[in-house]
């Protein structure tokens, strides 16, 4: 009897330590140190070429830091700003509003953005979404730069090189500080071209449970009279995909993530669907009874309308960027590619940073134990970006321009589609195609910014460019 009892005990202590001692081996493996530098967190290596040949974090401690890699420092700006950020306790204000201002710019100038962090006590950054920065303004704390504490101030200067529409957001614990409105637009104009007769850009995002344009639930009336030709700029900053549409108007998708569509076409009775960190620029002439655009979640724009008095639901049809347009030759040739990469988002239980959870995977690894893909400036990169992770993913890839190749296999055949934000849906596989030209260490994550915080990030490391900024540590860098 004692022998039995005493021997159940010793059964059930290492049943118990079978199943306790191996969690608390992945428990203690996914604890983060105090402070990591991106180039040595260990991360897999999953480069296109043979193990070695490009492994490792080749130029980690000698190359270029970072931090050098900017604009040309004697160049005088043509833009100039300053971007107070202040925390009132309910939203996140930029001068003293949310969104802040619009930052506007001619292609070729140089911008030149003072961010001064009043009382953020977590710190702050600036991201700007889209635009191909030189990478030590990219505005990633932990990454790019240390996050800018209270009472600090920070200089970002670029060329805007890129004509289109972008915005800027916070990336220091970016999925509080840009849901609670540190935010803002970033329109770049062609040198020369005659602008548009309305040229109005409008920032979609949920500050409550309500959709909002530029910080207003509802309906807004847009100065317009009938016969204007207008150019609508959207931005989607909100986390998940947001849906457009204009009744019975016909239109043209001008632009996607900034890039103009090539010879678009008209459309009547589809919906636009607008990846999170996504833009679009619509085209269309007001026509004598006028124009409404409608938006998930609530708010629409009247152009010489009125207020809705109901609203109609979105069209099923959804335009298809896939065949959208006409082609155009790339300019870069995307046929022999220099690296090929796999981006497989799935999600599986495990620790992140000692944080029990369902967490979301890249190629099967919980951060940090996910890809760093490195490239050679000059490479020509395909990822293939797959989502067996049962929800959707709004990618975002830092500092350059990706070409959309096929989508399931079904190869592009509209105009170049060029995006920086590419929604993937359930189930989806999309081929991208990047040209290394931009150097740094650049972030790769999901643009549904709560999806980022639980792990979906990864990043594209130059050859010979040196980290030089870590997360966590003294200055308590936290990107996500
Ligand atoms: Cu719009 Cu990594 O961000
Ligand atoms: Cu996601």
């Amino acid at each position: 009897m004692r022998l039995a009892t005493h021997w159940r005990r010793w059964a059930a202590g290492t049943a118990a330590a079978v199943v306790v001692l191996p969690l608390g081996w992945l428990w203690y493996g996914s604890l983060l140190p105090g402070e990591y530098d991106m180039a040595q967190m260990g991360y897999a290596d999953w480069g296109g070429g043979p193990r070695g040949e490009h492994a490792g974090m080749t130029g980690a401690h000698h190359g270029t830091p970072v931090a050098e890699l900017t604009a040309d420092p004697d160049r005088p700006a043509e833009v100039r700003e300053t971007l107070t950020v202040h925390d009132d306790g309910r939203r996140i204000t930029v001068n003293g509003s949310t969104p802040g201002p619009m930052i506007r710019a001619r292609e070729g100038d140089l911008v030149e953005v003072t961010l001064v962090n009043d009382n953020l006590a977590d710190g702050t950054t600036l991201h700007w979404h889209g635009v191909d920065v030189p990478n030590a303004v990219d505005g990633v704390a932990g990454v790019t730069q240390d996050a800018v504490m209270p009472g600090e101030e920070h200089v970002y200067r670029f060329v805007a090189e890129d004509v289109g529409t972008y915005w800027y957001h916070s990336h220091q614990v970016s999925h509080e500080q840009v849901q609670r409105g540190l935010l803002g637009a970033l329109v770049v104009d062609p040198a020369q071209a005659a602008p548009a007769d309305v040229d109005e850009t409008f920032l979609i995002h949920r500050y409550t449970a309500a959709g909002s344009l530029n910080g207003v639930e509802g309906f807004t009336e847009v100065d317009a009279e009938p016969g204007d030709e207008v150019r609508l700029r959207l931005v989607n900053t909100e986390n998940g995909l947001a849906t457009v549409w204009l009744p019975g108007a016909t239109f043209r998708v001008l632009a996607v993530d900034g890039t103009d569509v090539n010879q678009p076409g008209d459309l009547t009775e589809v919906a636009i669907p607008l990846p999170a960190g996504g833009r679009v620029d619509l085209g269309f002439t007001v026509p004598e009874d006028g124009v409404r655009v409608d938006f998930s979640g609530g708010p629409s724009l009247g152009f010489a309308a009125d207020a809705p008095e109901s609203r109609a639901r979105p069209p099923d049809e959804v335009v298809d960027l896939l065949t959208y347009g006409e082609p155009e030759a790339p300019p870069f040739d995307i046929e022999d590619p220099d690296r090929r990469f796999e981006y497989v988002i799935d999600r599986k239980p495990g620790f992140l940073d000692g944080r029990p959870g369902l967490w979301w995977t890249v190629n099967g690894g919980i951060f940090p134990d996910v890809p760093m893909y490195m490239v050679s400036e000059g490479d020509v990169v395909v990822f293939e970006v797959t989502n067996n992770s049962g929800d959707a993913h709004p990618m975002h890839l830092h500092g350059h321009h990706a070409l959309v190749l096929s989508r399931d296999g079904e190869p592009a055949t509209g105009s170049p589609w060029w995006v920086d934000s590419l929604e993937v849906a359930v189930g989806e596989t999309y081929e991208v195609a990047v040209l290394a030209d931009n150097p740094g260490v650049w972030m790769d994550h999901c643009h549904n910014l709560p999806h980022a915080a639980e792990g979906l990030v990864a990043h594209l490391m130059y050859d010979g460019v040196t980290s030089s900024y870590a997360v966590g540590g003294d200055h308590g860098n936290h990107p996500e």
